[in-house]
């Protein structure tokens, strides 16, 4: 993301395949964009556009949504919650999930394109293997989103809503610095680090936010990766997945901490942090002698705000699947229609061929202290009966 940029740019929509009932009101797109910056400002969720709100306008079609798995939890909320908001303004959809298979994503891609779907939500498995499909799908004038995971190295790409990728790096960065006191506390402290897939884009932003807030730390001494593994590649974990962290915390534990504890994992997802937490309690850490490290993590599915309420898991950060998928329904309400939408430009993110037009959302931090209020009262994300049973 270009952050020197600060100028209001206007993206003028221009995709062919307008709808029937075609209005001109871009009341409601702009106050998204507006709703979305000052949101992100007092660091609340934004709230979403809504397209079927005050406008003549009208849309109607199919459109697709495609999610990579259904192994983690949320990418199945994401679709529901877009499900829900199309059809609240009359669009029909279709949801395919890829099993993580990039040439299963493709070919579902493929295939809706065929079907002449007006608009299609990509949440890509591989960030980097798009790039001929989508040329096909912009040449049927298909308007297409990129959803969470920034698509790599194509300008057929419309509009990218995220939560802030950073942010989220930044903010589990700087609550393992806190709750070890490094301002005081010279340590030294052990630390390992887990990043995502190396092909989500977002795996490398959460590590580069990670690292603005750690490497200064790691570089004093006051911290200690005892594995030596720093590097986006070093750290990966192929599919987000549970198991590949797991083995990973195994292979650490035995080969660098027979004898020497550790102290915090960067994590940034939920699922790792849970994998690393298996790994540990078979070696007996979450007892009062010795207890868990410090484990950060993201999302807000149930398994992982359970485990934050029970005390294995330090922290995560909220993202608001309900909340990003009304985002991508109205940009692509908004797209059918013709309509302009203004959005912040500093906030743009690049993708290798240009500036992706990104609504950003910020996620919210909870730990013990806060849970109630974030996960509950605050969103009703979830109810009480949910996470203590
Ligand atoms: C998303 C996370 C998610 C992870 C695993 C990332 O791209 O931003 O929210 O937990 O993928 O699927």
């Amino acid at each position: 993301m270009k952050k020197s940029i600060v100028l209001v740019l206007v993206v003028l929509m221009t995709v062919s395949m307008l709808l029937a009932g075609c209005g001109n009101d871009s009341t409601a797109s702009e106050s998204a964009a507006s709703q979305e910056a000052s949101a992100s400002a007092t660091g609340e969720s934004a709230p979403a556009a809504d397209a079927s709100e005050g406008g003549t306008g009208t849309v109607s079609g199919k459109i697709g949504i495609l999610m990579p798995s259904v192994v983690v939890a949320r990418w199945a909320d994401d679709a529901k919650s877009m499900e829900e908001a199309a059809k609240a303004i009359g669009l029909e959809t279709e949801v395919q999930f890829a099993d993580d298979a990039i040439e299963t994503q493709v070919m579902q891609i493929e295939n809706m394109v065929t079907k002449g779907y007006k608009a299609l939500i990509i949440c890509p498995v591989n960030a980097e293997a798009l790039t001929e499909v989508l040329g096909k799908a912009k040449k049927a004038g298909v308007t297409v989103i990129s959803y969470d995971r920034l698509i790599q190295g194509t300008e057929d790409v419309d509009y990218y809503v995220t939560f802030d990728n950073i942010k989220v790096g930044e903010v589990c960065g700087q609550y393992i610095v806190d709750a070890l006191d490094l301002e005081t506390n010279q340590g030294p402290f052990n630390l390992e680090i887990f990043t995502g897939d190396i092909a989500d884009n977002n795996a490398k932003m959460t590590l580069e936010g990670g690292m603005n807030i750690l490497q200064p730390y790691i570089d004093n001494g006051q911290l200690v990766v005892k594995s030596g593994q720093t590097t986006l590649e070093q750290t990966a974990t192929k599919g987000w997945a549970t198991g590949e962290a797991q083995n990973r915390m195994d292979n650490i534990m035995s080969g660098f901490y027979t004898s020497d504890k550790l102290d915090a994992i960067f994590s940034t997802y939920g699922g790792m942090s849970l994998g690393c937490i298996a790994s540990l309690q078979a070696l007996g850490y979450g007892t009062d002698e010795k207890p868990m490290p410090i484990i950060t993590a993201q999302d807000g599915e149930l398994a992982i705000v359970q485990a934050v309420a029970n005390g294995t898991l330090s922290m995560s950060l909220f993202k608001d699947t309900r909340a990003l998928a009304k985002q991508a329904i109205d940009l692509t309400a908004a797209s059918l229609k013709g309509e302009t939408v203004e959005l912040d430009a500093s906030k743009f993110y690049d993708n290798g061929a240009f500036e992706v037009p990104t609504v950003l959302l910020d996620p919210i931090p909870f730990d013990k202290s806060n849970l109630d209020k974030v996960m509950i009262e605050d969103s009703g994300y979830w109810t009480k009966e949910d996470i203590y049973g």
